[in-house]
């Protein structure tokens, strides 16, 4: 077999191998190799087993040669769910909430989504790419290698589009692989405040069918909550993306039961995102239409919601679990999946390996780009973090545990080891 990198002899190759998503008790199946080696060629992976067999099956040695003895290795992360284009900030609202305001009450005071989208609105593209490279910067060095990234704080046909494009041209010009989502349905603009149904037409009439034509997403995304999107003109928006080529994920039931769960469930969308106040009838309904649950406990810590997603339920009644930051300026306050992973672990009762699990194979599958990352097989991006120890470590916050991250065979964080 020839290879252009190797990295052997970790004391833990952790691949989540095996068929996505990973439900019920299989959540738990990290599938862990001791010993392990792996090795790619020209960013694919062309072996991940163990050390012993590498040797039998090794050509000559040629590239790179990482020595792992003692970390544990693992596949990048993928972040499903993040707002990460925009321009301005909202530091001043969390000043605010920390004096005790609500999300929701400084969102009707013109805060929350609209400021972000006037600050959007008037900024130059160069400004709002320089803006969200650093975002994708801080990410990388979190260990994630693909993420999801949605349009929203434009809610105009050429300001969503030219978020769009910006994701584009990120995707282009960075290591990380960007998975676009249209979301003119974010939120509805001020312009639109007398006339609702005038920009839910719009969304269907002239937004998608714009973005579609020009080849800009592959999801579409509507919040479902109460004062934002009704159950009814979710489904509207979504069904008409389905018909236009965008598959359908939803903002469900995060500030309140608002029936978000059974509209990602009548559509057969593949993903129902925050999920904080979904009932039980909820959850059984989430599990009979095979939707992904991709929880985000970023933002319900950083809006200081008080409760998390359900994830212990979801998990037992068999809907398969993601994990994501929701970068944005208002809750998603932390680039990192390894933080989400630690709110998931000692706040929402899951345990590390179901963290790992969702971070990796399952989130890979919220974004339907399970066929080509988020486990470690031959065939599969060469996308790994190399772990300073123990996959523990990753939920010491602040310790940067993570040595090296290899985004398609090259090397693109490296942190010097104390060993
Ligand atoms: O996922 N809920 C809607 N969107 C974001 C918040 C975006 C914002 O506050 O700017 C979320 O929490
Ligand atoms: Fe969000």
């Amino acid at each position: 077999v020839r290879a252009d990198l190797v990295i052997r002899n970790a004391r833990q190759l952790i691949t989540c191998a095996g068929p996505a998503p990973f439900a019920g008790p299989r959540q738990r199946e990290l599938q862990v190799i001791p010993n392990g080696t792996i090795a790619s060629e020209a960013g694919l992976i062309v072996f991940a087993g163990p050390d012993a067999e590498w040797r039998h099956v090794a050509g000559p040695a040629t590239g790179i040669v990482i020595d792992a003895a003692g970390r544990t290795v693992l596949p990048g992360f993928v972040d499903p769910h993040t707002h990460a284009v925009y321009a301005g900030d909202r530091r001043d609202e969390a000043r605010r909430r920390l004096a005790g305001a609500s999300y929701a009450a400084i969102a009707a005071e013109g805060g929350g989504i609209l400021s972000t989208v006037a600050a959007t609105r008037a900024a130059s593209d160069d400004q709002l790419f320089e803006a969200s490279r650093r975002r994708l910067d801080e990410m990388l060095r979190c260990g994630s290698t693909t993420i999801e990234i949605k349009s929203g704080y434009g809610l105009d046909l050429d300001t969503e589009l030219r978020l769009l494009r910006l994701i584009r041209r990120l995707d282009l010009n960075h290591p990380l692989d960007i998975v676009p989502t249209f979301m003119g349905a974010h939120e509805v603009p001020p312009e639109s405040r007398s006339a609702r149904s005038a920009y839910v037409e719009t969304i269907v009439e002239r937004m998608i069918p714009a973005v579609a034509r020009e080849g800009l997403a592959e999801w579409c995304d509507v919040f479902c909550e109460a004062g934002v999107f009704t159950p009814d003109e979710a489904r509207t928006i979504l069904l008409a993306g389905q018909r236009a080529g965008l598959r359908s994920r939803i903002h469900a039931d995060e500030l309140a039961s608002s029936g978000g769960s059974r509209v990602a469930a009548d559509v057969r969308a593949r993903s129902a995102d925050h999920l904080i106040f979904a009932t039980s009838d909820d959850i059984q309904v989430l599990a009979g239409a095979g939707v992904v649950a991709t929880l985000l406990p970023i933002a319900a810590f950083y809006l200081k919601l008080g409760r998390y997603g359900p994830a212990r339920a979801l998990i037992d009644a068999g809907v398969p679990v993601a994990l994501a930051t929701d970068l944005n300026p208002g809750g998603g306050f932390s680039p990192s999946m390894p933080f989400a992973m630690t709110l998931a672990c000692f706040a929402m009762g899951m345990t590390l390996e179901e963290a790992l699990v969702a971070s990796t194979i399952n989130a890979a599958y919220a974004v339907g780009r399970e066929a080509a990352v988020g486990s470690l097989e031959p065939g599969k991006q060469m996308d790994v973090l190399v772990v300073r120890d123990d996959p523990m470590d990753l939920l010491r916050v602040g310790a940067e545990a993570i040595e090296l991250v290899i985004k398609r065979g090259s090397v693109v964080v490296e942190r010097p080891g104390d060993s």
